[in-house]
């Protein structure tokens, strides 16, 4: 019996022993019995972190939506797999049965199959948080085509350059989606992106807010007719391993957006092994993550480790402060929600409006709290922890990336003790390293470093789409025969694993990952600035903002400044979308370089974070009467 459902820490150990041990043997039995499979695998994994190339049960063949669905139909048909929860609090829930989401998945794969969608092919999706979402990316897996979800926040020239870098067929959208108070205009970003999108065919649009849309002839279709007349009924096609389920965009210190490949049998076992110990989900749990599923965290943690499970996963639409900042509690309440998995920003957006929005309401179904995507800051762990836990539900803080897949580091609750800003130890299977700068282990405790991963795991990446040099170069360049993550962490006498932060040009803004490059680059687009530079500086509730350094051809007047900030904001907003705008912008004579003409950061993020009295020996700028400039007028 491989052990499934860890319930101690004792246990714990023994079976991280052994996933170290025995890795082939450990995820074998796990494959095994959880799974169902059309053909077991012939090799377990083979990995040569020097090329990369990473396979996990080669040679086995499955259809992930047999995992995820079918399976489940002959002891949970009736079970609700999704509870959709829509942004108007007063328009009524949604229950939708695991044999619902097996009928509606049928329907939607068979359109994309008319629409001649086949196994490889890419679709992107940018659709809202509405039942269509999870479902279009089932519809793709069943039939084998490569999702591409896009996040319905990104603008249309992101959208545009995502769909392009993999040659996306067909996209999926809505008319529009609703937040708050404002409903937004999809379909005509789509129609904006597609300006420059010759290979899109087929645009397939829901209808969710009514709101007026123009259908382009012959691309665009609406999807709920189609899918009236469609056939619920539909043979998944069989996948090998190894076959890609989708790609997802993630930002990189430099240049464009990369296009994480993952593939099908070792994201399943993981994602699917991870939510069962992570969150300890028992059969009749309702289990929520308030993430959107254009990241990983929805990929992962909404859609297939929960399906795989036969759990049942909640989808909210809106956002944390409509009608009232209430809202996260109340839908806690109404759907007695017993896991609830939300991002640290989120968790201080709400901490600042007090504990008396969440004592109105019964939060007693709660059994465990999640936290992801940056570190996790001492005052909102206790708040978390006091005011919604009432200090009997244990938090677990989730390291992980879009690259990992799935959780990677992480306490299992009820079997590790936690500890504030603490992400705890490896989950099993998982094996960190802490390097120094000049390549060497640190071993032992109470060491600090880079994180890297010395094997590999079965959620791993594969590639970058269209660049496997860039994700050599990316992830295992740094240090031989590692993965490198990009954060820095330290660990503590007791081996307890803290994560500090990322150590090159990504910057985590709510929980978002942001590359400083792809943002320089849209401002220097503007015809008056002649160069820029990103940092980011520690903020409230978006743990960290972006400070813009922006030096400009001719220097104005202050008044002439207002209106620049603002046309470089919608610069930004246009380009990426508003998630990436500056919180401040100041326009400054010169930037610090390097002689050899490279920009300081270093320097800039000390100033950006009022942290001046230790800038390091700036006389080997090239010009390093700027510094004092800056200093001056920093804001
Ligand atoms: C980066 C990955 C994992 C899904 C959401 C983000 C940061 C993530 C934590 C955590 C400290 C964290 C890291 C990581 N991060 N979780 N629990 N504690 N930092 O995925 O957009 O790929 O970002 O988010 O810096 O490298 P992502």
């Amino acid at each position: 019996m491989s052990n499934y459902h860890i319930k101690h820490l004792e246990e714990y150990y023994q079976v991280y022993r052994k996933s170290i041990r025995e890795p082939e043997n450990f995820w074998e039995e796990v494959a095994e019995e959880h799974f169902v499979w059309r053909k077991k695998w012939d090799k377990v994994m083979s990995w040569d972190f020097s090329k990369p190339e990473i396979k996990w049960f080669e040679g086995a063949k499955l259809n992930i939506t047999e995992n995820c669905i079918d399976r489940h139909l002959a002891t949970r048909g009736d079970k609700t797999a999704i509870i959709f929860e829509p942004n108007n609090p007063d328009e009524e829930a949604q229950h939708i049965s695991y044999r619902q989401l097996y009928h509606k998945v049928n329907k939607f794969a068979n359109v994309l199959k008319d629409h001649g969608i086949k196994k490889g092919d890419r679709v992107c999706i940018y659709v809202p948080m509405i039942p269509e979402l999870a479902i279009s990316l089932l519809a793709c897996a069943k039939i084998g085509a490569i999702h591409s979800v896009v996040f319905a926040g990104f603008s249309s020239r992101a959208l545009s350059s995502r769909i392009n870098d993999c040659d996306c067929k067909m996209v999926i959208t809505s008319d529009g989606s609703f937040r708050g108070t404002k409903s937004i205009d999809l379909k005509g970003i789509v129609d904006e992106a597609l300006e420059n999108c010759d290979g899109v065919e087929t645009v397939l649009v829901v209808n969710r807010t009514g709101g007026d849309v123009v259908m382009t002839e012959g691309r665009d279709k609406w999807l709920q007719p189609l899918l009236d007349a469609a056939s619920d009924e539909l043979e998944a096609e069989v996948m090998d391993a190894e076959d890609p389920l989708f790609i997802l965009y993630t930002s990189g210190s430099t240049g464009q957006p990369k296009g994480m490949v993952h593939t099908t049998a070792g994201y399943m076992v993981y994602t699917a092994y991870t939510f069962k110990n992570v969150f300890q989900y028992r059969e009749d749990d309702v289990y929520w993550c308030t993430a959107d599923i254009g990241w990983i965290t929805g990929h992962s943690y909404i859609v297939y480790g929960p399906l795989a499970n036969g759990a049942t996963t909640v989808m909210f639409e809106g956002v944390p402060h409509y009608p009232d900042f209430g809202r996260f509690w109340q839908i806690v309440e109404k759907h007695k929600v017993n896991q609830f998995y939300t991002a640290p920003t989120a968790i201080r957006a709400l901490a600042k409006q007090g504990a008396e929005l969440v004592e109105k309401y019964d939060l007693s179904s709660i059994k465990v709290l999640g936290s992801v995507g940056e570190p996790i800051n001492e005052e909102a762990w206790h708040w978390y922890n006091d005011v919604v836990g009432k200090k009997k539900s244990p938090i677990v803080d989730t390291w992980w990336q879009t690259e990992t897949g799935g959780i990677m580091i992480t306490p299992i609750p009820f079997v590790t003790p936690t500890k504030p800003t603490y992400a705890t130890l490896p989950f099993i299977g998982i094996q960190p390293a802490l390097m120094d700068e000049n390549g060497l282990e640190q071993k032992g405790n109470q060491v600090e470093g880079r994180l890297c991963i010395k094997f590999p795991w079965p959620s791993i990446a594969r590639t970058i789409w269209g660049n496997h040099q860039r994700y050599k170069d990316t992830y295992f360049s740094a240090y031989e025969n590692m993965y490198f993550t990009g954060d820095g962490a330290l660990r503590d006498e007791v081996g307890y694993y803290r994560i500090t932060g990322r150590v090159d040009d990504v910057i985590i803004v709510s929980g978002h990952n942001l590359g400083t490059a792809p943002i320089e680059d849209a401002i220097n687009e503007h015809p008056a600035v002649s160069e820029s530079a990103i940092v980011g500086f520690p903020h409230d509730i978006k743990g960290s903002a972006l400070y813009g350094f922006v030096t400009l051809k001719e220097v104005g007047e202050s008044r002439v400044h207002d209106n620049l900030r603002k046309e470089i904001n919608q610069l930004i907003s246009d380009r990426i979308g508003p998630i990436a705008k500056l919180d401040k912008i100041q326009f400054t004579e010169g930037l610090p370089k390097t002689r050899s003409g490279k920009i300081m950061r270093r320097i800039l993020r000390k100033i950006a974070e009022n942290d001046t009295s230790n800038l390091g020996d700036i006389s080997t700028l090239l010009n390093p009467e700027v510094v004092q400039d800056i200093m001056d007028n920093s804001l």
